[in-house]
């Protein structure tokens, strides 16, 4: 440990130096010698004079014996005294004071948070050697708090890049279906059964009625070939759609990575309604949709909010699936209370047991065997309380549906115009 080390190349020094322990010592031999010195002075200066009297009245004995013990005495209790004021006031300088400034530095590096070091001038006793350390460690403190702080914003861009990487799954998915399901489709009209009705159309001598009949069918095909491009142009846009989601959740990361959320009015009917849009193709199940239609003004990140919105669909699509149903029904209501706007997503599927409800809520829990899952609701939960707002999953058990119940602010009136 550097810090040993560094006390251990300074101990020669410290040795050569004139220890705390030593100085006191000297100052208390010297305060020992100087009182010694003042009360032989002071007895000699008194019983001097005593002498004099004893050799021409010899009965004074006793009575000057009595005086050069209670002068002894007292001479000492006023050495003692004054090597105890003495000695207070050489700790309080030498070692209170400096251990209360090194106190104070403490609190203050605490409270601060600042690893400023401390002023230790070049003393050369234990108290200089342990403010020496002391800024050794906090040199060390500092050092570490920065490799800490690389560390943290490496681990937090790689914990984001899974996140945004797990989004833009789930968004790929509707994706997937769309064009599964577009590759599967059979055509609309049988193209050797069309091709024969044509020829037989151009024979000359068709009947009348036959030919009638022929052209029905034909116009037929037309109309079932046009039904069939619309169709399919209405899934191509809602795959344009989704797949410019994907590219909004990608181009945003790259914008503000680590920015914080900037929350502005945002309508939550529309988000819901454009994730219902994308959310039917998920897992080819058929899905009936229900959501209110008026606007409703909540205080959000819109990317972000879309992307909770799309992952509690999906996990709800995902349960419904989990019951070996092809349909089932997500049923969404919008509320305001005061300030807060609650939505509750209502769904027909698995459900699950009311007390294992916090713990789908870790990262990395899944019951979904089909993929590595656990990071949906764990990030939504993050990403819900980043926009100041909340999210709960109830369900009332197995068996019985579940219920993702958000809660975002309202915009204030300033900023309600969307
Ligand atoms: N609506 C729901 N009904 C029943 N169980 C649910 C519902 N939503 C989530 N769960 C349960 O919570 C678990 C965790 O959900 P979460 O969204 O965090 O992960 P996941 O869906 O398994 O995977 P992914 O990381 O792809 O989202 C799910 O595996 C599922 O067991
Ligand atoms: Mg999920």
């Amino acid at each position: 440990m550097p810090f040993r080390s560094r006390s251990a190349r300074q101990s020669p020094r410290s040795r050569r130096s004139a220890s705390l322990n030593a100085q006191l010592a000297l100052i208390m031999a010297l305060i020992g010698i100087a009182g010694a010195v003042g009360i032989t002075v002071l007895l000699a200066s008194l019983i001097t004079p005593g002498f004099d009297r004893l050799e021409t009245a010899p009965e004074h004995a006793p009575t000057l014996g009595r005086h050069i013990l209670l002068m002894a005495v007292g001479g000492s209790i006023l050495l003692l005294l004054v090597v105890l004021v003495t000695l207070r006031r050489i700790i309080a300088h030498r070692v209170l004071a400096p251990l209360e400034r090194l106190r104070a530095h403490m609190q203050h590096v605490c409270a601060s948070g600042l690893l400023a070091p401390l002023e230790v001038g070049d003393r050369r006793d234990e108290i200089g050697s342990l403010g020496k350390s002391f800024n050794a460690m906090l040199g060390q403190l500092d050092r570490q708090r920065e490799q800490i702080e690389a560390q943290s914003f490496l681990l937090g861009r790689s914990a984001n890049a899974v996140e945004v990487m797990h989004n833009v799954r789930n968004a790929l998915n509707p994706i997937s279906t769309i064009l599964s399901q577009g590759s599967a489709e059979t055509p609309a009209v049988d193209r050797a059964l069309l091709g024969r009705t044509l020829s037989e159309l151009a024979q000359s001598d068709l009947s009348a009625d036959r030919r009638e009949k022929l052209a029905a069918f034909a116009l037929a095909c037309i109309d079932a070939l046009d039904e069939a491009r619309r169709a399919q142009v209405g899934q191509l846009e809602i795959g344009r759609e989704a797949l410019a989601h994907v590219l909004d959740i990608i181009g945003a990361q790259q914008a503000d990575a680590h920015q914080p959320f900037a929350l502005d009015p945002c309508d939550i009917t529309d988000v819901i309604a454009r994730n219902a849009t994308i959310a039917r193709y998920a897992g080819g199940l058929s899905i009936a949709f229900s959501f209110p239609a008026e606007p409703q003004p909540v205080l959000a990140n819109r990317l972000i909010l879309s992307q909770v919105i799309g992952n509690l669909f999906a996990n709800a699509a995902e349960a419904i699936a989990a019951t070996g149903r092809q349909n089932g029904a997500i049923t969404v209501n919008v509320d305001r209370h005061d300030n807060t706007v609650r939505v509750r997503i209502r769904d027909d599927g698995e459900g699950f047991a009311p007390e294992d409800g916090p713990a789908l809520f870790r990262r990395g829990f899944s019951t979904r065997t089909n993929k590595a899952g656990g990071l949906g609701l764990h990030w939504c939960a993050n990403a819900m309380a980043a926009m100041r707002g909340s999210l709960a999953l109830h369900s009332e058990g197995k068996g019985r549906g579940a219920v993702a119940e958000l809660h975002l602010e309202a915009p204030t009136e300033e900023n309600v115009e969307l």
